[in-house]
């Protein structure tokens, strides 16, 4: 596989690519990212993600570099990713190499801008059907987790929980509610209502649960944005969670207790469905 990567104005062999120890990004967590789909060579809302960083960009002063969607197209024709049944670009922005002061650097410096593309395996119908597991896990992060920045130690710590327990995924708790996981956002259903932590800064609003509540809109599947206290996953009968690598996947088991009948519920299945047809008409992808 080839494995040529963007950095600064060059695209490289990952092996040679180099950044300063001085970079902010390393230094401070100074970096915003980004994560976007690619099926069949095609990218999936490319230009949400690239919207989702400008705000961010515009929240901590870092300046939006431009060209940033022929970037990625090159970056899958540079590592022949155009036949790929799935692939994703990482895309990295920090606020350049300066020496460490907390403040922004006076003059500015210019942006460190990384980015590399690799291919990407979908989850087997098999495995999608027997359902995943999470687990609860206290939400330790700071005030602003609706922007896409590198501080991701609280979801590294998620995230090793969830897998310590042998579980696919955590399930981030704040005050009682339960509000996405490590790396991914989360639905329940109650009923016959979807319900979804509201896009506010306590969530990443991810690109994925957008599509997905676009989706049950035109699948007349009734919906809230509201939170969802722990205490009410007792009367929950479907789990999924979405997102850029996590599609729709579903969750049977919450710190090891059945979610309903603690199986693939009809609501989570009609919306599995409905996105693999969303990504095969926008990306003419084949169905898998
Ligand atoms: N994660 N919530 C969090 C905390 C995330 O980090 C992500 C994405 C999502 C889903 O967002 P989207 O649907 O736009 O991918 C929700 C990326 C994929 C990652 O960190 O690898």
């Amino acid at each position: 596989m080839k494995d040529i990567v963007y950095l600064n104005g060059e695209f490289m062999p990952r092996a040679e690519a180099r950044i300063s120890p001085d970079d902010r990004g390393f230094l401070f967590g100074d970096a915003l990212y980004e994560v976007t789909p690619v099926y069949g060579g095609r990218f999936l809302a490319l230009d949400r993600h690239m919207e989702r960083l400008r705000r961010g960009c515009a929240t901590l002063r870092i300046p939006f570099p431009e060209g940033l969607e022929a970037l990625h197209q090159e970056l899958l024709e540079l590592n022949d990713l155009q036949e790929e049944e799935m692939a994703t670009v990482y895309l990295q922005l920090s606020r350049g190499t300066a020496p460490r002061t907390h403040a922004f650097p006076d003059p500015p410096v210019p942006p460190t801008l990384y980015a590399w593309a690799k291919p990407f395996k979908r989850l087997d119908q098999e495995s999608w059907e027997k359902g995943f597991g999470a687990v609860t896990v206290p939400d330790q992060r700071w005030g602003r987790a609706d922007l896409k920045t590198v501080q991701l130690l609280p979801m590294v710590m998620a995230q090793q929980a969830a897998r310590d327990a042998g579980e696919a995924d955590a399930l981030l708790v704040r005050d009682g509610l339960a509000l996405e996981g490590s790396h991914n956002n989360v639905f329940f259903v109650f009923g016959d209502l979807l319900v979804t932590h509201p896009a506010s800064n306590q969530i990443l609003p991810g690109i994925t649960r957008a599509l997905v509540l676009e989706l049950a809109r035109e699948e007349g599947i009734p919906v809230e944005e509201r939170p969802t206290a722990v205490g009410d996953l007792q009367c929950v009968s479907e789990v999924f969670y979405t997102g850029t690598t996590t599609e729709v996947r579903p969750t049977v088991r919450i710190d090891g207790k059945p979610v309903g009948d603690g199986k693939v519920g009809p609501v989570t299945r009609r919306l599995h469905e409905a996105f693999r047809a969303m990504v095969a008409r926008e990306c003419g992808a084949a169905l898998v």
